[in-house]
């Protein structure tokens, strides 16, 4: 009998071991966005969590074939539809035809897309089987990225909410964790300032970053409600969802960003998509090896195409690229220039792009500076030349600027003079490529390896119970005792009432001295 409770007893605790250190998590993560960088950083951290042996769900456009080596399980669940609509609409609106577009337009712009984008998420056929099934998440991870209903599937699926934000700290999520950041000194990502702001760039921030909160508050999220409560059985009510979040990991780091302040459940994991080097296809790795004058890459990312720039701004360039003495590898997406291009260019439609920053014969990369694309010319110190078009673009050209590993040029201003100067200026001087050296080391430096951090925090979530200790109290309180209105205006008001009454005193004993 004793020998029989004892084995029991030690069943139960290897039972109970496994459950706190082996038991394999349901994860499910929605990332309705149709940009294939997204797709890349988000498809990386789910396959990581595979890899640790959970059983992981991915709600997006992709779709994609993928082996998985882990003990955990896989399944795509695709929002079909939603890159043809996106292909069609940058048809529609040729990026290089829009000049830059004013913030008070782009509040509207934002807000417009991200509600077409919600509700075509929450409508999805697919999506709508998985609303209506009784499945049950551990954790639901959330893309951030003007979607904030989906913030209400955690408590739908029964899970812990876990934000991903592809851009680091930002004013789409700090108030959600109560993160302190003063429109003093945190440029808002659309606005592109340096971190130190002139005097009228701080007034301008500091009046868009409230307009941009009383659009949310009073605009956006009440429409997100609107269709949660449109496309979802018995929803909690937004406000209980977005305030209650368990943990935000942030694809950022000092290295490739302003330092920012990050309440505890933050968790910067910056650099964790970059894979080990792979070897090259043959046709481009003996290009690259055997460029006796250095090789120069030159891709404006998957979502806008070189092919579409104007005319006389593909001429400009063609014309500086035949000038320079380097072999340039050109992402170029149909065969206009097949036959009239100089012998030193090779243009394809896709790159290994990873692969050919690693390359030691690389010396340049002309890009469009979005978040991966920026992070990946850091991982490997290569220092650029940003073109931004839209989005983050320009606050990555204006960190990479300010920091001196690059220069930024507008697209507008190409001619074919002034390319090939800054293209001499930023390969010819030293300082860029050892700036972006030393940018490269920081990003590095790591006490753990950031996707091993992303998949540990994750885990620390679903061991934890959603980790409610992480949370700081500033999210009970409301906004005039956050501010601390409610000490300062009575302190204010007693004084100005003091002074009223000691004037009276004062007077009264005035007016009697007169008297005698
Ligand atoms: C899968 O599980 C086995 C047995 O539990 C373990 O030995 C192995 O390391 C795991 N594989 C991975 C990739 O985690
Ligand atoms: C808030 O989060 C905690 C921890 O994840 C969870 O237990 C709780 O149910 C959530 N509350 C709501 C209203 O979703
Ligand atoms: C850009 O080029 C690719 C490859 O040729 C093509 O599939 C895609 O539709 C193009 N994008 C747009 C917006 O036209």
């Amino acid at each position: 009998m004793v020998q029989c409770r004892s084995v029991l007893i030690i069943i139960f605790y290897f039972l109970s071991l496994c459950h706190h250190h082996c038991r394999a998590a349901k994860i499910l993560g929605i990332f309705p966005t149709p940009g294939k960088s997204h797709y890349i950083l988000e498809s990386t951290l789910m396959k990581a969590l595979v890899d640790a042996g959970h059983d992981v769900t991915i709600v997006s456009p992709f779709y994609e074939e993928y082996q998985f080596n882990g003990n955990g399980s896989y399944r795509q669940i695709i929002l079909t539809g939603f890159l043809e609509e996106q292909t069609e609409r940058r048809k529609a609106i040729n990026l290089f035809e829009k000049s830059s577009i004013n913030p008070l337009v782009a509040i509207y712009v934002m807000n417009k897309i991200g509600l077409k984008q919600t509700e075509n998420t929450l409508k999805h056929e697919s999506f709508q089987q998985l609303i209506h099934s009784t499945e049950k998440f551990d954790a639901v991870i959330v893309g951030q990225f003007m979607n904030d209903a989906l913030k209400a599937m955690a408590h739908h699926f029964g899970g812990h909410l876990i934000l991903f934000s592809s851009v680091g700290t930002s004013t789409w999520v700090n108030h959600l964790v109560g993160n302190p950041s003063l429109p003093s000194y945190t440029p808002e990502m659309i606005l592109s300032y340096p971190a130190k702001m002139t005097y009228v760039q701080r007034m301008k921030n500091a009046f868009f970053n409230a307009l941009y909160n009383i659009n949310q508050i009073v605009v956006f999220y009440p429409e997100q409600n609107n269709l949660l409560k449109k496309y979802v059985p018995n929803p909690i009510d937004l406000n209980d969802a977005l305030f209650n979040v368990s943990l935000v990991l942030l694809n950022t780091h000092e290295s490739i960003g302003y330092p920012a302040s990050t309440v505890p459940c933050m968790r910067q994991i910056g650099g964790y998509h970059v894979k080990p080097p792979k070897k090259l296809p043959k046709n481009l790795q003996d290009y690259l090896d055997s460029a006796e004058n250095g090789v120069i890459y030159f891709s404006l990312g998957s979502n806008v195409n070189s092919s579409h720039l104007p005319m006389e701004k593909k001429l400009a360039i063609v014309e500086a690229f035949s000038n320079l003495k380097e072999s340039i590898l050109w992402k170029f997406e149909d065969d206009s220039f097949s036959k009239n291009l100089p012998k030193n260019v090779k243009v394809q439609s896709w790159f290994p792009q990873q692969d050919i920053l690693a390359h030691p014969n690389l010396k340049l990369f002309i890009t469009h500076g979005g978040f991966a694309s920026t992070i990946e010319t850091v991982h490997y110190g290569i220092p650029i030349i940003a073109i931004p078009i839209f989005g983050d673009q320009k606050m990555n050209a204006v960190y990479a600027e300010s920091k001196q590993f690059g220069k930024i040029l507008q697209w507008q201003d190409i001619t074919g003079e002034k390319f090939f100067n800054l293209i001499r200026e930023v390969i010819d001087n030293p300082i860029y490529k050892s700036n972006a050296e030393k940018k490269s080391l920081l990003l590095r430096d790591r006490e753990v390896p950031p996707l091993k951090s992303a998949v540990y925090w994750i885990e620390y979530v679903l061991k934890h119970n959603g980790a409610p200790h992480l949370r700081v109290v500033s999210l009970e309180l409301t906004w005039y005792q956050y501010y601390l209105l409610d000490v300062y205006v009575p302190i204010i008001l007693s004084i100005y009432l003091l002074k009223l009454v000691i004037f009276r005193i004062f007077c009264k004993k005035l007016e009697k001295i007169k008297m005698l």
